[in-house]
């Protein structure tokens, strides 16, 4: 452990301090005086010689001396001299500040031109980088100011520092070493999976937060849900019971239904026999009537056979007469063409060429006359030209007439033997007709020989006629009217049947209701199970907490005596976020009265000296107020006031 003490220091001109010597040679001293002897600027001398502020972090200059109005005193040198022993060895550092004042040529008066500071190292006069060097190379200054000052760590440094200067001191640990620290943490590898405590804690808390309120819907769904079933608790095998009742009724009411409309066509059947009966009947009088009058029957036949051969006859002599009219009007229209095909040849035949006048041939090209010997050749073409048309035209009217004439013949042919036909028509007709009056007369004769038929006597018409009188008064029977009430019924029924049948249906609904009740429930406790999962890994993060939360405290608080460090601020949602405060006695070092804090610094002083190797002269101002300090390996300097100490009073001890 190296060791830094304050051995020596002169003040000269120091703030309100004009000369004093401070000679402790390394040993613990206690400075007496009363208030504004200039005790606190022993100290503010130290922190300027080394650091070049005072206690009060003010720079270089208002370290100067002023008059009681407040005004610098001109031309003073501010010198301090410090000596240090470092493990026994003498190191002094000086500085000294002063004015410079110049006169400018050609005036009587110097002028304040600024300052000028001056440094040694062990009486040997340095630059400014040399004597900050020196003073670096015997500690770095925070480590100088937290050793010196046992506020400083808890004032002036943030929180972040304090904490990384304590996890430097004391080491962190890691969220893995707390659960290898506890068998009961092994589970969070899992439910952490990769992520941070903090993240897992946010997502768990989301997650329970989201169960929570879900489970808190499902009693109000059920609520809902019981009070549609409960609401009309219906005796649902008393309704099956009665639906079934009536479907049977109304199979019942369907079939007389079906009885009825039997009636109806049996009904129908009754008259059609009736009309058949009727028919019968009439049939067997004809019968009576006929075996009465069978040898009238005989003429009459005949007489209906001779009609129908006379009306045949009738209608084919007519078409022959019409075809023989036709074939005729063509035979005259032949006839007549064949007079126009004789003249036709008679007026060819008779016609001669006659050559034309030559004059009149002129080229049709260049409308000159044409030469003879050309005239001759047209003509010639002219001539057989005109023979050749003549003979065609001759030819012509032969052929037609020869074609003509052959149809004539087969005409004539046929007419002759449609006339042939038609005569022997003719010839049938009038003997049938003859016949015809014959029959009519005997006919009529009969008719006034044979009476009629005695029907009653006939047991066939007999029966026919009672059979069709029982049908009768079948029909007759007044018919009652069954059809109106059954309908009625039935409509009543199917009414019923379909209210029933609504309320069955609301069975289904309740049923599938229930169901969903269940289901709700069941999900009511699956949820329940998460919720159950995600509070035991939130206890069991919350427990990670605690365990990480005291591993580290635990760690570090044992290396101090007074001071217990709270390096986790465990938040009102269960968060849990960084700090670093100091605590004494339970209460947070702001709170903490003088002595407590002069304690606390010491404390913590005590653990940086061992952290840097290093103990430096502490200064204890306000040290009345302290009346116990705790140990420590460091050179103390107790600033003391002291009512009875008009100038300030310096004890040392070992
Ligand atoms: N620059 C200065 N020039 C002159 N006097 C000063 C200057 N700064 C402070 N003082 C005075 O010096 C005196 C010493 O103060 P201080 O060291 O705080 O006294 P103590 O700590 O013993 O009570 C005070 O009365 C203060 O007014
Ligand atoms: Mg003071």
């Amino acid at each position: 452990m190296n060791q830094i003490k304050l051995s020596k220091m002169e003040l000269r001109n120091f703030k309100g301090v004009k000369g004093f010597t401070l000679n402790i040679g390394g040993q613990i001293a206690s400075i007496f005086g009363e208030n504004g002897k200039g005790k606190t600027t022993l100290y503010d001398a130290f922190l300027w010689v080394l650091f070049g502020k005072d206690s009060a972090n003010r720079a270089d200059f208002s370290v100067k001396p002023q008059d009681p109005s407040g005004k610098d005193i001109h031309y003073l040198e501010t010198d301090i001299t410090i000596e240090f022993l470092i493990n026994g060895q003498s190191k002094t550092l000086r500085k000294m500040l002063k004015e410079k004042w110049t006169r400018k040529r050609g005036t009587s008066t110097d002028e304040f031109s600024g300052h000028e500071t001056s440094y040694w190292v062990d009486t040997v006069p340095v630059k400014a980088k040399e004597y900050a060097d020196v003073i670096n190379s015997i500690i770095n200054e925070t480590a100088f100011k937290l050793l010196t000052n046992p506020f400083y760590f808890c004032t002036q440094l943030t929180w972040q520092d304090r904490r990384k200067t304590l996890m430097e001191i004391c080491g962190d640990v890691s969220d893995e070493d707390v659960i290898a620290s506890d068998q009961s943490f092994s589970e969070l590898t899992n439910i952490l999976n990769g992520k941070s405590i903090n993240d897992q804690r946010k997502i768990i808390t989301e997650k329970i937060k989201m169960l929570n309120s879900q489970i808190e819907e499902i009693p109000v769904k059920i609520n809902e849900l019981s009070r549609t079933v409960l609401g009309e608790e219906i005796n649902y095998s008393v309704v099956e019971a009665g639906l079934l009742e009536h479907k049977a009724s109304l199979r019942k009411i369907e079939q007389s239904m079906t009885d009825t409309s039997q009636l109806a066509s049996e009904y129908r059947r009754k008259q059609q026999e009736a009309f058949k009966l009727g028919n019968a009947i009439e049939e067997r009088k004809k019968e009576l009537d006929a075996e009465t009058g069978a040898g009238s029957r005989l003429l009459t036949d005949e007489k209906a056979k001779l009609e129908n051969e006379k009306y045949r006859l009738e209608t084919i002599t007519l078409l022959t007469k019409s075809k023989i009219k036709d074939k005729e009007s063509v035979l005259a229209e032949n006839e007549a063409k064949l007079v126009t095909l004789r003249e036709t040849w008679t007026t060819e035949n008779a016609k001669q060429f006659v050559d034309p006048d030559p004059n009149v041939f002129v080229c049709p090209t260049c409308g000159q006359d044409l030469p003879t010997d050309r005239i001759e050749h047209r003509i010639k073409e002219m001539r057989e030209s005109f023979e050749h048309s003549k003979a065609q035209a001759m030819d012509k009217a032969r052929s037609e007439g020869k074609a003509i004439g052959a149809k004539q013949k087969t005409l004539a042919d046929e007419i002759e033997s449609l006339k042939t036909n038609l005569m022997n028509d003719e010839l049938k007709m009038t003997e049938i007709d003859e016949r015809l009056t014959e029959l009519n007369k005997e006919i009529e004769a009969g008719q006034k020989h044979f009476g009629s038929a005695n029907y009653e006597a006939d047991e066939k018409y007999q029966l026919l006629k009672s059979q069709y009188q029982t049908i009768l008064d079948e029909l007759n029977k007044p018919v009652e009217d069954t059809t109106s009430d059954p309908l009625q019924q039935k409509a009543k029924i199917t009414e019923q049947i379909e209210t029933l049948n609504k309320l069955l249906n609301t069975k289904e609904v309740a049923m599938k209701t229930k169901a969903r009740i269940e289901e709700l429930k069941e999900e009511e406790r699956t949820l329940a199970n998460q919720l159950s999962d995600f509070e035991k890994q939130k206890y069991l993060i919350e427990q990670f907490i605690k365990a990480k939360v005291n591993l580290l405290e635990g760690n570090i608080n044992s290396r101090f005596k007074i001071v217990k460090w709270k390096l986790f601020d465990v938040q009102i949602n269960g968060g849990i976020s960084e700090c670093c405060e100091a605590m004494v006695d339970g209460v947070t070092y702001p709170n903490v009265n003088h002595a407590g804090k002069v304690n606390a610094g010491l404390d913590i002083i005590n653990v940086l000296a061992g952290h840097y190797g290093c103990t430096a002269p502490i200064w204890i101002d306000f040290r009345e107020s302290v009346s116990r300090i705790i140990d420590t390996q460091s050179q103390v300097i107790n600033l003391i006031k002291s009512e009875p100490d008009k100038t300030l009073r310096v004890e040392v001890s070992n």
